[in-house]
């Protein structure tokens, strides 16, 4: 079913959100360079996507956000690319504290954020330490991130643990994810109409809901978020089940 055929659900009524919501934002440049504007024009504005929808996320009862912010492999973009982001990025972060505080925002990072440029990384770690008491949404921004290279971290982490290999099980694995504080996403949304999840949270999204919208970053709404959302509590999960199993186990709920 997609967002066209809504029309038979009432999307006014408050639908429960995914407790765990993932976004690619995809589509800033493309945006940009459709209106004859730089690249970076499209990124600016994707920033105050971000806003927007981390409030609205935050009012709607999402417990934690992953944001596709720099992937690993985004530092071969042309440098004054890499720069514009990395500014916006610290304009973030320095801006929203009063916001975060004031809604019970705690700011998470996974990835390598050792490799972001100094002030940027001077500014994260203001945010983290001064919303790491809010417990209302973690906004988990994912910085020079890859989840391949996420997976070789935690298999070295796993390693040096000294339990034996015999002795290994999937959680051994997954609580030396960078995201095992916050979990695996329920749903993930990439925007600007690719469908690939392009080394985003390869391991997290095993059992992920997935939907792809056209719509691209700069250009998305709350009020898109709110009919996949509405899309997204019809789904049935199933976990290898079969849908009776599913049925019968929430009968009994
Ligand atoms: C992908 O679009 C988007 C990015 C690589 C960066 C996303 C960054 C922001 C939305 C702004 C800064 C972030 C925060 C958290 C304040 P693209 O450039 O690949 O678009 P294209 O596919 O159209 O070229």
């Amino acid at each position: 079913m997609t967002v066209t055929e809504l029309k038979t659900i009432r999307t006014d009524q408050v639908v429960p959100p995914p407790p765990i919501l993932a976004i690619i934002m995809d589509g800033n440049g493309r945006w940009a360079q459709a209106r004859g504007l730089p690249r970076e024009e499209g990124h600016r504005e994707g920033a105050k996507v971000v806003r927007n929808i981390t409030e609205y996320c935050r009012e709607a009862g999402v417990k934690t956000l992953y944001l596709y912010a720099f992937s690993e492999q985004n530092w071969c973009r042309p440098p004054e690319e890499i720069a514009a982001l990395m500014g916006l990025l610290e304009e973030f972060l320095i801006e929203e504290i009063p916001t975060m505080l004031e809604n019970g925002i705690r700011l998470g990072v996974i990835g390598d954020p050792a490799r972001l440029p100094e002030e940027t990384r001077a500014a994260l770690a203001r945010a983290l330490e001064a919303t790491r008491s809010c417990t209302e949404m973690n906004l988990v921004l994912s910085l020079s991130y890859g989840g391949r290279e996420e997976l070789v971290r935690a298999a070295v982490r796993l390693a040096k643990t000294g339990l034996a290999p015999e002795q290994w099980r999937e959680s051994s694995l997954a609580n030396q994810l960078d995201t095992a504080p916050y979990g695996d996403p329920d749903l993930l949304i990439r925007t600007g109409g690719e469908m690939r999840l392009s080394n985003f949270l390869l391991w997290q999204c095993s059992y992920c809901e997935l939907h792809f919208s056209q719509t691209p970053w700069p250009a998305f709404e709350r009020e898109e978020l709110r009919d996949i959302f509405a899309l997204y509590v019809q789904r049935q999960r199933r976990f290898g089940q079969t849908p009776g199993q599913v049925w019968a186990k929430e009968r009994v709920r």
